[in-house]
C-alpha cells in the first residue's frame, strides 16, 4: 500500500504553517516527499515533523482532558528499534523517563513506522503497566478482570503469574522475525501507590495500591499518510480513572461493596446512596496517596477548569479543539465540573491516535485471525462486558 499522497502534503503544509516556516523550505520539502513517495512507495518524517506530529496528535485527542500542556511532550524517536529485546529495553526506558521520581512527564516513545507488509513492530498490552486477572477453580477472580486475556495469553507463552492481585502484566511484543515474546517489566521500574486514606485508618488494610504512570501501549499513531503502530504514550492520572472506574467498576476491583461495609453503610437500598459516599471515601484516599507518595496526580475540579483554559487557547490560535462529552466529563460529580456544561466540537482532525480493532483484540490476547465475529473477547474467558467507555 502507498502512502496516501494527499495527507502526506496537507501535514507537511500544516507543519510549515505552525512552525512558521518559509515558501521555500515548504516547496522544497513537498518535492522531497512527492519523489520519496514515487521512489519508494513511501516518505520519512524528519525527527522534527514527527515530535510536531505526536505532539498534535495529542492536541487532537477528544476523549483526553488532560491536553493543555500538550506542547511538553518528550517524543523519544526510537524508529531504529527493531529486535523486541531491545523495543522491550526502549519502553523500561520509556517508563522511567515518565516516572521522573514521581514527577511525571508526558512521554511518548516512536518505534519503526508501517511499511506495505504492515506494522514491523506491535505491542500487544494496551499499557506498559497493567495488572493481572485469574480465574479461580472455585468461582470468582482474583486481580483486574480487564487482564484475563493478556494474563492467559501470557500464561500460554510462558510467563508465570504469581496469583496475586496486583501483578504486573509482562509486556508482549511482536516482530515479523520472532512473532511474540513476553518481557517481565523490571519491578524497579514500575512506581506504585499503596493507598490510604487522611482520615480512616482501616482503609490501608484493604491493601489496594496503583502504578503512578498510565502508559497506553496499543493505540497507532498516524502522521501524514504515515502509521507508527507501535507508539507507546504516558501522561499522568486524574484521580476518578482509579478510584472510580479502576477500583469500582463492577467488571473490574468492584471495591464498593466492602467499602461501604467497612464504613458502616446502610446498603440495604440504592436509595441511602451508600455507593455515592463510599465513593468519595475511595477517591479522597487515591488522591490522598498519590500526594503523600510524591506522585503527580490530578483531580477532576482542576482537570477540568485545565481543560476549558485549553480550549479557549486553542479557539485563540484559530483552531476548534475536538472534544467527546462523555469521555471528558469526569464519572463522579459530572455536573460539579465546567466541562459538563456545555458542547464540544465533534470534527476529529489528524494526526491522532488511533484504536484499531485488532488492537483492541489483541490487548485481550485474541489475535485478530483467531477472532470469530460476534464471540465473546479474549477466547471466551470472563466478563464479556466492556462499555464503550473502557479506557477512561
Ligand atoms: N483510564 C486508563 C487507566 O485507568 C488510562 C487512560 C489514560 N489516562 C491518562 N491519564 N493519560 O489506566
Amino acid at each position: 500500500m502507498t502512502t496516501d499522497q494527499g495527507e502526506a502534503e496537507r501535514f507537511v503544509r500544516q507543519f510549515a504553517g505552525e512552525s512558521g516556516a518559509g515558501d521555500d523550505a515548504l516547496r522544497a520539502r513537498l518535492a522531497a516527499i512527492r519523489r520519496e513517495i514515487a521512489e519508494t512507495g513511501s516518505y520519512r518524517h524528519t525527527p522534527e515533523e514527527l515530535a510536531f506530529g505526536a505532539k498534535v496528535a495529542w492536541r487532537n485527542s477528544a476523549r483526553c482532558i488532560g491536553r493543555l500542556y500538550w506542547q511538553s511532550l518528550r517524543v523519544r524517536d526510537r524508529r531504529h528499534v527493531t529486535a523486541p529485546a531491545d523495543v522491550a529495553a526502549e519502553c523500561f526506558a520509556h517508563l522511567r523517563a515518565a516516572t521522573n521520581g514521581g514527577r511525571l512527564r508526558p512521554v511518548v516513545t516512536v518505534f519503526p513506522q508501517d511499511d506495505a507488509e504492515g506494522p514491523p513492530v506491535l505491542i500487544w498490552n494496551e499499557q506498559l503497566i497493567r495488572y493481572a486477572g485469574y480465574l479461580r477453580c472455585e468461582g470468582g477472580c482474583t486481580g483486574d478482570p480487564r487482564g484475563f486475556g493478556l494474563t492467559q495469553l501470557a500464561s500460554k507463552l510462558g510467563w508465570e503469574g504469581a496469583g496475586g492481585r496486583f501483578d504486573v502484566l509482562p509486556l508482549i511484543v511482536q516482530t515479523r522475525e520472532h512473532g511474540l515474546q513476553w518481557f517481565g517489566v523490571p519491578p524497579e521500574d514500575v512506581l506504585e501507590v499503596p493507598l490510604s486514606h487522611p482520615a480512616l485508618p482501616w482503609f490501608a488494610d484493604l491493601g489496594l495500591r496503583w502504578h503512578a504512570v498510565p502508559a497506553i501501549s496499543h493505540m497507532r499513531l498516524r502522521i501524514g499518510g504515515i502509521s507508527y503502530s507501535a507508539a507507546p504514550f504516558n501522561g499522568w492520572y486524574m484521580g476518578t480513572e482509579i478510584g472510580v472506574r479502576n477500583l469500582c467498576d463492577s467488571d473490574r476491583y468492584d471495591v464498593l461493596p466492602e467499602v461501604g461495609r467497612r464504613l458502616g453503610l446502610d446498603t440495604s437500598s440504592a436509595r441511602t446512596l451508600w455507593r455515592d459516599q463510599a465513593l468519595v471515601e475511595v477517591n479522597r484516599a487515591v488522591l490522598h496517596s498519590f500526594d503523600a507518595a510524591g506522585v503527580t496526580i490530578a483531580d477532576h475540579h482542576t482537570e477540568s477548569a485545565r481543560f476549558l483554559r485549553h480550549v479557549d487557547r486553542e479557539e485563540t490560535a484559530g483552531r476548534a479543539c475536538p472534544a467527546d462529552w462523555s469521555w471528558i466529563v469526569p464519572p463522579m460529580s459530572g455536573g460539579l465540573t465546567p466541562v459538563y456544561h456545555r458542547y464540544y466540537d465533534e470534527h476529529r482532525p489528524r494526526p491522532d491516535f488511533h484504536l484499531d480493532d485488532g488492537a483492541r483484540l489483541r490487548a485481550q490476547g485474541v489475535a485478530e485471525e483467531e477472532h470469530r465475529p460476534g464471540g465473546p473477547p479474549y477466547g471466551g474467558v470472563g466478563p464479556a462486558r466492556w462499555a464503550s467507555r473502557t479506557g477512561g
